[in-house]
């Protein structure tokens, strides 16, 4: 097993000081499980790492949006990067101060905007000319100064899945390097725009330190021709993206990747934001899914389980690798490559390919390392309710989300009415 939440005594497997298959039998399946401990301990050994800087970590929502789980953050003092008034309103409802939020994205809606200013955000990540533009009319119709920085496109290459990847020039991300000083002069002649910062995010799941410290020279770049301008930067947000180990991976170690961040700052004593989702929770969280149905194909074999694709997508859209394993008692059967398979209509269902595992019908399998990008990318495709979400806080399990209902999925729906 690769560095994994879970581990096992005797022949139970646990995380914490809880066995897996009480809150299984408990929740049922498919069942999102998180672990308290791993996501507090990533927060503090980022933090840690940031020793000597002054940083803001603001967790990026998008990669698991359960309000527990951001109460969590926030109770830790975190903030928080948004890309929707939907999640801007998940980090208030979980007591999240709207005053370290960063609202990024390339789309923001005029409500959106609206709220995010009388909320008091710390920062907007603006993306475009047009989105300043929209952005100043609105606050001067509220009367208040909109706090913005700039997404800057810094064109490094993150080496990360296509997919994933939003530094490149081909990227819809960020307006371009030789575009943003003018973008900055044209938000100071602005009455209701307030300066604060420069940004980037350059993608995701990235493993080297390079494409960090290149897009961060880039930033620092244009920040010291804007302070010769007269514009004064108050923090440079340089986003998220450090990645973590699926399958030898070998992604940069905090302290690590920290260390190259000073380097490159040297003795600037501007604030550093960042953007991380990934690394603070992937880890934390695995999908149990029961085996319904064994059956061999003419040319493989099929594990059929009860979570599909709609309850984790990454392996579909992605092609990514996600760990899976066994957590029912292994009674001695013949191991065998199987594809792991859910029950939606589609050829590219799978959560696992060519997988070696001793299975039979019933038992109950962990896909590994999917606390981030798992739950928040669920759909309800071929009308499947959403899974449950669990966490554990050593020997005690608690439900953060129930099991949606039929009910629930067709409340919003109606019967045209008759003529
Ligand atoms: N900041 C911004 C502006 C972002 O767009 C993202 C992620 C992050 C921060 C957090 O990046 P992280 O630290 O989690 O890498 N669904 C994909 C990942 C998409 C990431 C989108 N942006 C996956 O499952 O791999």
């Amino acid at each position: 097993m690769s560095s994994s939440i879970i581990h096992k005594k005797s022949d139970d497997f646990y995380i914490e000081n809880t066995k897996l298959l009480d809150v299984v039998a408990k929740y049922k399946t498919p069942l999102y499980i998180y672990s308290k401990k791993q996501i507090l301990s990533q927060i503090s050994d980022f933090s840690s790492s940031l020793d000597g800087l002054n940083s803001l970590i603001c967790f990026a929502v998008k990669a698991n949006s359960n309000i527990a789980i951001l109460n969590l953050m926030a109770e830790q003092g975190l903030g928080f990067d948004i890309v929707s008034g939907g999640e801007l309103k998940r980090v208030i409802a979980a007591k999240g101060d709207p005053k370290k939020v960063v609202f990024s994205g390339i789309g923001k809606s005029h409500d959106e905007i609206q709220l995010a200013i009388e909320k008091g955000i710390l920062s907007f990540n603006i993306e475009s000319q047009q989105e300043l533009l929209k952005i100043q009319s609105i606050a001067q119709k509220l009367d208040k100064k909109a706090p913005i920085s700039i997404r800057v496109n810094p064109n490094v290459d993150a080496k990360t899945h296509p997919y994933i990847s939003t530094g490149l020039k081909d990227n819809k991300f960020g307006v371009a390097e030789n575009e943003a000083i003018e973008l900055y002069r044209q938000a100071k002649e602005l009455s209701h725009i307030q300066i604060k910062g420069i940004d980037c995010h350059i993608g995701s799941q990235i493993i080297e330190i390079a494409p960090f410290t290149d897009s961060l020279k880039k930033l620092i770049h244009i920040y010291d021709q804007l302070n010769s301008l007269g514009i004064e930067l108050e923090h440079i947000d340089i986003g998220g993206g450090i990645g973590i180990d699926y399958m030898d991976d070998n992604p940069p170690s905090f302290s690590d990747y920290a260390k190259a961040i000073k380097a490159v700052l040297g003795n600037r004593q501007i604030q550093i934001i960042f953007e991380p989702g990934r690394v603070i929770v992937g880890k934390a969280g695995i999908l149990v899914t029961k085996i319904e149905y064994l059956k061999s194909g003419e040319t493989k074999n099929f594990a059929i389980v009860d979570a599909a694709m709609n309850d984790l997508m990454r392996p579909s859209l992605y092609d990514a690798y996600h760990e899976i394993i066994n957590l029912s008692p292994n009674n001695n059967i013949n191991e065998d490559t199987y594809d792991v398979v859910g029950p939606v209509c589609e050829t590219g269902d799978f959560l696992g390919k060519h997988r070696k595992l001793s299975i039979q019908t019933g038992d109950m399998l962990a896909v590994l390392d999917a606390g981030a990008y798992g739950m928040s990318m669920s759909s309800n495709y071929n009308s499947r309710p959403r899974a449950c979400e669990v966490i554990v806080d050593d020997e005690h399990f608690y439900e953060i989300k129930s099991r949606e209902t039929f009910d629930q999925l067709i409340a919003n729906e109606k019967l045209i009415p008759q003529k």
